[in-house]
């Protein structure tokens, strides 16, 4: 169902494309991935070898409730982002995965992507807030994602290898609707 509402192109800008995650994406999106100013960031750093990515890539292509996407600038492919665990009861999902390649960061593709994504999750009209999780080291992130509306729940901030592995929540507004 998330994927039937999520799942699709997203014309972000004229130079910001969105597209859901194909199998000719996974060689860009693991080079990146793998690269240690990246992968540091994320909670398993470790590299991973094609093989395991890409069966992870056909799992993926299973779970109707997780939207893979990569994201292009000027047609070219530039970074990746995810939604996922969506919780019924929680009425919330998370967003992570996500990266820009190193030469391209700093020109505020994410910052558009995220606010575009953080949207249409909103505008699903069941899902109240927006989850994700963060390294206290990654001050860049954190203060992208403060910028955006994300609050520190900081009773679920934990050590993750030396690192405080912070958690983030966006509520998204409620939506009034004509009586
Ligand atoms: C975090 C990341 C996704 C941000 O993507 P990006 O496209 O470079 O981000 P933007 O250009 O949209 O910048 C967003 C904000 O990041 C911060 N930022 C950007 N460049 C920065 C720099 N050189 N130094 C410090 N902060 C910086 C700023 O807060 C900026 O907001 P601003 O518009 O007010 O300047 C990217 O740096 C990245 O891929 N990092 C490695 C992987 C990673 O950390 N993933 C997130 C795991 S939770």
């Amino acid at each position: 169902m998330i994927r039937d509402l999520l799942l699709r192109d997203y014309f972000i800008t004229d130079q910001i494309l969105l597209k859901p995650l194909v199998e000719k994406d996974l060689y860009f999106t693991l080079e990146v991935r793998n690269t240690p100013e990246v992968r540091k960031y994320f909670v398993d750093n470790s590299i991973i070898a094609f093989d395991s990515h890409r069966r992870w890539f056909i799992d993926y292509l299973t779970k109707n409730d997780e939207c893979m996407f990569c994201i292009f600038y000027n047609c070219v492919r530039a970074g990746q982002i995810g939604v996922y665990n969506y919780n019924k009861h929680q009425r919330s999902i998370e967003i992570g995965r996500l990266f820009i390649e190193c030469g391209l960061q700093g020109n505020g593709i994410m910052r558009k992507v995220l606010s575009h994504v953080m949207n249409h999750i909103c505008c699903v009209g069941f899902i109240d807030k927006i989850l994700l999780s963060c390294k206290m080291s990654n001050s860049r992130a954190i203060s992208l994602y403060n910028s955006l509306g994300f609050v520190t729940l900081t009773h679920r901030t934990k050590l993750i290898e030396g690192d405080l592995l912070v958690a983030m929540v966006y509520h998204c507004a409620p939506i009034i609707r004509k009586t």
